[in-house]
């Protein structure tokens, strides 16, 4: 059959609006695969089978071979062995385009539309019949029909604006109601809610949930194992390229056995410490601080020397924008003082000269030099106080700053040398938690610090927080994770919608506390 009749028959097929349901459900297994790139085994013998009306999620650490499992069963990896079958067929030679002809479609973890064509074009790219024949495109049509999968998917868009003008969010759903507009039934979610807000990742759980109603076939990849537990129908696990465990039963499955089994070992069960810091002095202390756009207002709080004291509030409530004032990025009325003295021009070399850091929450775009070496990226805020040869700096100085630095937060990365961008997510965290070791701080503003990380990772955070916190920095984390905010902090207080509204010590900070409290309610009363 030519590529045109088949584009036609797709284009006849569109118009009449088929939907995903006319084809037989799907259950498509992986057998055995194993699949290495340049002598490294992403994948050993590892074997999945995803049923039709079920979400299966997969879930291990960074570089555990998810992404390439689902890579290869979409066929944008060809496996080095093992088979793949869809409903009993043995599918050979995938590739990106026949696995979307058999009804099997990829959300990439980054997604990938073409951002300079509408939301429209990229609906039927593919499908829609190009070059000579374009004119013909009834576009009517076409809008009309792109208006029922947009409405199936929750996407309130012009069809005709470009896909760069809408957010990461819109985008995936734009990723989603291609794989409708495509026919797949047979739908992959590489990490889809890592960069999205709580509220954006519920819209995208209830597509998820109406798709698997309609008996879709649904794979999804995710680090944060609360949403895991409370979605997946099963789990399957994966650790150092092998599937290691499987979870039939996620309502009867604990974060703790989850964790287990992803990190291969018994995790200790942190207990959260028991400190009175009630005499320490203050280190920072706020005074009625306010935005001239009224992102938050009144914030006024104190944190004291070895204390971890959280922000807890919900994406935009003011807690980041209250950061960027302190450190200098933005501008606010009100006092900030520092060990007790004013510290009114704010500024962020000012602010890491006086031993005020701030550990963005957006590494991709605040902080983190991509295409920089790692040991640049550690030493970036030490530069002014590394050994000077006349005036250039003694380089092997700086390297070994960088690796003592490096060992204290366990960055794992094959050398120094390599650009930052090789490292996991994980790890440049650790590197940029070296690189605030280094400039030691009497204050350290740490914004959303484990997000995107694994476990592991997670868990070394958590070690490096409560060192620097010992050691006698004031530290105050903001997080949206409320698990988060309970095991490690001394005080949290609640801003709901750029306010204060309460503030919890010790005991009291429990989740059911600090969750009434982010939403505007259960405030307690403050000193
Ligand atoms: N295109 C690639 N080229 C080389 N190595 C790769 C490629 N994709 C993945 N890998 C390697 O394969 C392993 C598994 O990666 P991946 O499947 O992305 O893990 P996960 O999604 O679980 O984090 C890692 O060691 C990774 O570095
Ligand atoms: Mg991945």
């Amino acid at each position: 059959m030519s590529v045109i009749v088949k584009r036609a028959r797709a284009a006849a097929a569109l118009a009449s609006d088929r939907t995903a349901e006319e084809y037989a459900p799907a259950r498509y297994e992986a057998r055995t695969i194993t699949k290495s790139f340049g002598g490294a085994n992403a994948l050993t013998g590892a074997s999945v089978t995803i049923e039709p009306g079920e979400i299966h999620t997969l879930v291990g650490e960074n570089g555990a071979g998810k992404s390439t499992m689902l890579k290869v069963m979409a066929g944008i990896h060809p496996q080095d062995s093992g088979d793949l079958v869809l409903n009993g067929t043995h599918l050979r030679g995938l590739t990106p385009r026949t696995a979307i002809g058999h009804g099997i479609y990829l959300v990439p973890q980054e997604p990938s539309l073409m951002l300079t064509l509408s939301a429209l074009e990229n609906l039927f790219v593919g499908i829609i019949p190009r070059g000579s024949m374009a004119f013909s495109v009834d576009w009517k049509a076409m809008e009309s029909s792109a208006g029922a999968y947009f409405q199936q998917v929750g996407l309130h868009i012009d069809p005709w604006a470009p896909a760069s003008q809408l957010s990461i969010a819109e985008q995936q759903l734009l990723e989603c109601a291609r794989a409708l507009a495509h026919r797949c039934n047979v739908i992959f979610f590489d990490e889809p809610t890592s960069p999205l807000t709580a509220r954006e990742a519920d819209v995208l759980f209830e597509l998820m949930r109406r798709l698997r109603e309609r008996n879709f076939t649904i794979a999804f990849i995710s680090h944060r194992l609360e949403e895991v537990l409370a979605i997946s129908d099963r789990i399957t696990v994966l650790r150092d390229s092998r599937v290691v465990a499987h979870f039939d039963n996620p309502k009867q499955t604990s974060h703790r056995q989850l964790v287990e089994a992803m990190v291969g070992h018994e995790i200790a069960v942190r207990q959260r410490r028991q400190r009175d810091l009630s005499g320490a002095e203050a280190v920072l202390e706020l005074k009625d601080l306010g935005a001239p756009d009224g992102a938050f207002a009144d914030i006024s709080f104190m944190a004291r020397r070895g204390e971890v004291l959280g922000l807890a509030g919900l994406v935009g409530s003011g807690r980041t924008e209250t950061a960027e004032s302190v450190f200098g990025m933005r501008r606010a009325s009100g006092t900030v003082l520092l060990a007790g003295k004013p510290y009114a021009h704010r500024s962020p070399s000012s602010s890491i000269e006086s031993g005020l850091i701030y550990l963005p929450e957006d590494r991709g775009h605040n902080g983190v030099f991509a295409n920089v070496e790692v040991v640049r990226n550690i030493t970036a805020a030490f530069v002014p106080h590394l050994p000077k040869r006349g005036q250039l700096l003694h380089p092997r100085a700086e390297v070994e700053v960088a690796e003592k630095a490096a060992r204290r937060t366990r960055v794992v990365a094959p050398s120094l040398d390599v650009p930052m961008k090789a490292l996991s997510g994980g790890n440049q965290q650790r590197a940029m938690f070296a690189r605030w070791l280094l400039a030691e701080p009497k204050v350290a503003i740490f914004d959303e610090p484990t997000r995107g990380v694994d476990v592991g990772a997670k868990v070394d955070i958590y070690g490096i927080i409560d060192t620097i916190s010992d050691s006698g920095v004031a530290v105050v984390m903001i997080s949206s994770e409320l698990e988060e905010l309970v095991l490690l902090c001394d005080r949290v207080l609640a801003i709901y919608e750029g306010r204060i509204v309460g503030e919890v010590t010790g005991d009291e900070i429990t989740l059911e506390r600090l969750g009434a409290m982010v939403v505007g309610g259960g405030a307690s009363e403050r000193d």
